[in-house]
């Protein structure tokens, strides 16, 4: 991070500008509150219903909640650049800097935090990856192991802790066996994976900077070596893909300028940030079904009875209790939402559980129904042109272990009166455990 250019992954964040004038200013509210992490969406409501749009003292953010400004957000990338979803909220200490200061410390911005025109260059690749052969291939992996985790934990005995035994190793084994990381490394790799969440959407202690920071370190090293051991032998996986585009047009590093073609750096970074990308919200998704579904009795026996609600019960849980509650932006140009004017520079937060409750967007916002017929109005994806690549292979991976739970173990309830507690961070929500049982 010591020798930033505006490619950099992960960019230590800017000045925090103080409120645009004019517009509303909330002095206490903070997502990492106690009381916002146990249950933002009805805190969320009282804010977009007291302003839409506000500036949030605690963050240093402009906060946007409804539905419509959310969405010409997103739809506005001139204006309202994604260069900023990858950054720390607040300023890095010393030893962390230190550490990402590391002169081959080098990922490049491909994806989510990439302007145009570049960012559209490197979508071409990466939307073929996800297509639907290799989504095919995935899915008979994914069922084939969500079987042998279910069959494990059945095996052990009611009650068990879904987030161990299931809801954690799913998604992160997809994603790697998706890239191609050899299912020995799995536990490493997992154990770099973990504390990301902390770097660029909590707040952690200097300490906890520096060691998280270590593990960034030594995660990009592993990604290099490894693209790099694909360049040699070539495998059926996305990152074989990916260097072979890069190999038939290599883009920048043929010309700087180029406007097609991936460049091997931006290869090794594409690896980096799915592999980041593609498991944690995942696994919050799968624990958010259950936390839905169980304790609405009729609602899960209907999908037992029904698997084929398990699509539309991934969509809802998606709106109703999302894995991803906020994204975030920054103006490139003066503008104005929802009547506020913001300067150039202004650091936007938007509010995905205030806008998926939006009551002008669903009836009874505040209502789980697995038959809703717009559930999948919801912005948990984001919208326009960063709309999550991996959109259709998480939607797989909760639908089949919706289908699996209910078919192997149709009495599968939560443990009564358990604590949930949520990891401390402004986006990603999902128990940090979640125990159930049954009969
Ligand atoms: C429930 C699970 C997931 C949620 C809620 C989620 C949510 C999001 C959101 C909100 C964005 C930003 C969209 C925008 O800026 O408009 C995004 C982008 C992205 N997601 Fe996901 N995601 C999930 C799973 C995945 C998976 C499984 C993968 C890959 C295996 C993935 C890869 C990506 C990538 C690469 C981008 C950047 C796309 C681009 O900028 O072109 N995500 N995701």
């Amino acid at each position: 991070m010591s020798t930033e250019t505006s490619n950099t992954y992960h960019r230590a964040p800017s000045e925090v500008v103080t409120a645009p004038t004019g517009c509303p200013v909330e002095h206490t509210w903070s997502p990492l509150s106690s009381d916002y992490l146990a249950d933002p969406y009805p805190i969320a409501a009282r804010l977009r219903d007291e302003h839409p749009v506000f500036y949030s003292e605690q963050l240093g953010y402009v906060v946007v909640t409804r539905m419509d400004d959310v969405e010409q957000v997103f739809m506005n990338p001139d204006v309202f650049a994604s260069t900023n979803v990858q950054d720390p909220i607040w300023p890095l200490a010393p030893a962390a800097l230190e550490v990402l200061g590391a002169s081959d410390f080098d990922p490049q911005a491909v994806m989510s935090n990439r302007p145009e025109p570049d960012h559209a260059r490197i979508r071409v690749f990466t939307r073929q990856g996800f297509g639907n052969r290799r989504l095919k291939t995935l899915e008979d992996y994914m069922r084939r192991r969500a079987t042998e985790l279910l069959d494990e934990m059945i095996a052990t005995g009611s009650p068990a802790e879904y987030v161990q035994s299931f809801a954690f190793p799913l998604p992160a084994e997809i994603v790697f066996r998706f890239l191609g990381f050899p299912a020995e490394h799995d536990a490493m790799i997992k154990s770099w994976g973990g504390n990301r969440k902390a770097f660029s959407w909590g707040q952690p202690s200097a300490d906890e900077q520096a060691q998280i920071a270590e593990g960034m370190l030594d995660y990009w090293r592993y990604c290099r070596d490894f693209v790099a051991q694909r360049r040699e032998q070539r495998a059926d996986d996305f990152t074989s893909e990916l260097l072979d585009a890069h190999e038939a047009d290599p883009g920048p590093d043929r010309d700087p300028a180029a406007t097609t073609g991936i460049s091997y750096r931006e290869v090794e970074s594409v690896v980096y940030g799915i592999s980041f990308a593609g498991h944690d919200p995942v696994t919050a998704l799968l624990c958010n079904t259950l936390r839905c579904l169980l304790p609405r009795r009729d609602q899960w026996q209907a999908l037992v009875e029904d698997p084929s609600l398990a699509s539309n019960a991934v969509e809802e849980t998606l709106r109703y209790e999302s894995s991803q509650i906020a994204w975030r932006r920054v103006t490139t140009q003066p503008t104005n939402l929802g009547g506020v004017d913001l300067p150039v520079g202004t650091r936007v937060f938007l509010n995905f559980a205030a806008a998926n409750h939006s009551p002008d967007q669903f009836s009874n916002p505040d209502t789980f129904d697995i038959h809703r017929s717009n559930a999948n109005r919801h912005i948990s994806f984001g919208k326009g042109i960063h709309f999550c690549l991996g959109a259709g292979l998480a939607r797989m991976e909760a639908r089949i272990a919706l289908e699996l739970l209910a078919e192997r173990l149709p009495s599968l309830r939560l443990v009564p009166d358990q604590e949930l507690t949520f990891f401390p961070n402004i986006t990603f929500r999902g128990p940090n455990a979640l125990h159930v049982e049954w009969d």
